[in-house]
């Protein structure tokens, strides 16, 4: 008979549930000894002996080998994983703010003989940062560019295809299950940040705090730059992209605009994609579900069983490429929508297109530097500027040109 992997669950919500149903209905060779909640006046669908309020239990039993974290919380998420690696066990977690937040400590945490696997903190079931740390661990990546967040592109094409409004499509995203308890996180960037964060280690080497990079979110988008976008043949997607130049690398998350024939152009709904261009191995598009319960749940199996081998990531490039760092030092071509003239001078433009006027205040189409986008970060996102990137268009000059002709009256 095989034997049991024996775990400690910590959260029984959309993935914990989800996680435990798979078990039990493929009747897989796996114990949940214990689940660890929070909330002691919620009704369970299972009976309360398996679950505590004390954490302690689980990391203090000794048959306990594997402790799973799916909560929402990532701080204490930290404390947790944080014990257990001391503790010497093994841990899985889908916690992509936790990790990316403090991927250096629990990377060397782990020199206490704990092991830490989080392939589900990147896009759900797409199994990207095992093949990130060891397929492409000896390849330089040119580039990657990625939809990582399943909530943010399933709001995005409801609006485009279905013409609902953002926040009944947000509302949509909340009730299936694939928007994170606090919504800023998805939709003002910071979860697709937090991924391209992890990425960025496994990738290039590179450790980057996630409030240090550029990221820009939906929230301010509104239906008439969608509109404007489409009737150019474009769609307007969350993008994380890393571009490397020599030992720089730029990276940033930010409404794009993307081409028909673009690779990301067809990815919709809760699906998310990672587009990697490497130096021999060319473009390679990983596609699959990003979000919801059971594909996530997939992905934590997969590092429950991976548990077993006791062998988690090489962070070959970290080990490697210690000359390698992130930099903002970079020009971007973007669309900006602003309201007033303060908003404009703030962006520093070094070239414009076109520009003109919209309501109280207009649009440039122009290039700005990515160090000063960042800087903006908070500034764009409390007056509800939009900035979309134009940095994935193949030739960004003739299509900006082309959207001067008739930016405004089509989108008036
Ligand atoms: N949902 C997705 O599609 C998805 C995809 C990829 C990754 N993730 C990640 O997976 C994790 C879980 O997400 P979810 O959607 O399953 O969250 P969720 O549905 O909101 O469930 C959260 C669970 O965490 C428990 N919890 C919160 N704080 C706790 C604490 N201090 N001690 C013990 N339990 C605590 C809650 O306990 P109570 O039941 O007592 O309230 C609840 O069971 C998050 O890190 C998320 O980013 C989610």
């Amino acid at each position: 008979m095989v034997e049991k992997i024996k775990l400690g669950l910590v959260g029984f919500g959309c993935v914990g549930q989800a996680l435990y149903n798979i078990i039990t209905n493929e009747s897989l060779p796996i114990e949940v000894v214990k689940i660890c909640v929070k909330d002691r006046d919620k009704n369970r669908s299972l009976s309360s002996d398996n679950f505590t309020f004390q954490y302690r239990e689980l990391v203090e039993d000794p048959e306990i080998k594997v402790i799973v974290e799916l909560i929402d919380d990532a701080d204490a998420a930290f404390l947790m994983v944080k014990q257990a690696l001391i503790a010497g066990k093994m841990v899985v977690t889908a916690n992509k703010k936790m990790v990316a937040e403090h991927l250096e400590e629990l990377m060397m945490l782990r020199e206490n003989g704990g092991k830490l696997w989080y392939e589900a903190a990147v896009c759900g079931s797409i199994p990207i940062v095992k093949t990130m740390d060891q397929f492409y661990n000896h390849e330089p990546i040119h580039e990657i560019s990625g939809i990582l967040n399943g909530s943010c592109n399933f709001i995005l094409s409801q609006i485009e295809n279905k013409g609902v409004d953002y926040q009944q499509a947000l509302t949509e995203a909340q009730e299936l299950g694939f928007a994170e308890s606090d919504p800023l996180l998805d939709v003002g960037g910071y979860d697709t940040m937090n991924k391209l964060v992890i990425l960025l280690c496994h990738a290039y080497g590179i450790t980057a705090s996630p409030s240090n990079l550029c990221t820009i979110g939906i929230q301010n988008l509104k239906s008439q730059d969608l509109k404007f976008a489409k009737q150019r043949g474009f769609k307007i997607k969350l993008v994380a992209r890393a571009v490397r130049e020599g030992d720089k690398v730029q990276a940033y998350v930010m409404p794009c605009f993307v081409e028909s024939q673009h690779a990301l152009s067809q990815v919709n709904n809760e699906f998310n994609a990672v587009l990697v261009k490497g130096k021999y191995t060319d473009d390679h598009l990983f596609t699959g579900k990003g979000a919801g319960g059971a594909p996530t749940a997939a992905s934590v199996i997969a590092d429950i069983y991976a548990t077993e081998g006791q062998k988690d990531y090489d962070y070959y490039k970290w080990n490697a490429n210690k000359d390698m760092v992130y930099s903002n030092d970079v020009s971007l071509p973007i669309y900006l929508r602003y309201k007033t003239a303060k908003d404009l001078e703030e962006f520093g433009f070094q070239h414009i297109w076109s520009e003109g006027p919209y309501e109280q205040g207009g649009f440039v189409l122009g290039k700005t530097s990515l160090e000063n986008l960042w800087s903006l970060n908070s500034y764009i996102e409390e007056q509800g500027i939009t900035v979309i990137s134009a940095g994935l268009l193949q030739d960004t000059v003739k299509a900006t040109s082309q959207m001067s002709k008739e930016t405004f009256d089509l989108v008036g």
